[in-house]
């Protein structure tokens, strides 16, 4: 079994679509063991997305996701990591394939609805970053 962290980001809370989304995933057989909402602040999303520190989109990318509040999840399952990418679809809405999340839900290449963890290193990383070791269960 392994576990993912995803975020349900600012543009698809704004439309109502948290629920729909985290629906996608469960029915894909995976579980929710750790759920929370906040408000992501300036320090934990530099933490979050530290591997994209200088790169153009970056500052734009600190500000899109501190802007409203989120739903954070750890979700397990077989494979969990590449089979949640594969149902979240390619960062860019306009690429992602149909029946995917982002296709469904994502605005642009900023504004895409959902992130996932791209590795375990990522995933263990981000789900501590998000999660005490009490707010993810086991069961
Ligand atoms: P994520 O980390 O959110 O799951 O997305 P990802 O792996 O598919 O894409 P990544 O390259 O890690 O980019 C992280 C997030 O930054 C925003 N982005 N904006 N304006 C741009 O060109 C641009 N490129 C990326 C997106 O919100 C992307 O998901
Ligand atoms: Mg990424």
């Amino acid at each position: 079994m392994e576990r993912s962290l995803i975020l349900v980001k600012p543009d698809a809370m704004e439309r109502n679509a948290g629920g729909s989304i985290l629906a996608r995933f469960e029915s894909q057989g995976l579980k929710i063991v750790g759920l929370k909402m906040l408000h992501v602040d300036e320090e934990l999303a530099k933490k979050h997305y530290e591997m994209h520190i200088g790169k153009i989109f970056f500052n734009d990318l600190l500000e899109y996701i501190t802007s409203k509040p989120i739903i954070a999840a750890v979700l397990e399952g077989k494979g969990a990591i590449e089979k949640i990418r594969n149902i979240m679809g390619a960062t860019d809405p306009a690429k992602a394939d149909p029946g995917t999340i982002r296709k469904d839900f994502g605005i642009d290449i900023q504004q895409n609805a959902v992130h996932g963890s791209d590795s375990p290193e990522s995933a263990e990383r981000e789900i501590n970053l998000f999660f005490g070791k009490d707010q993810v269960f086991d069961y």
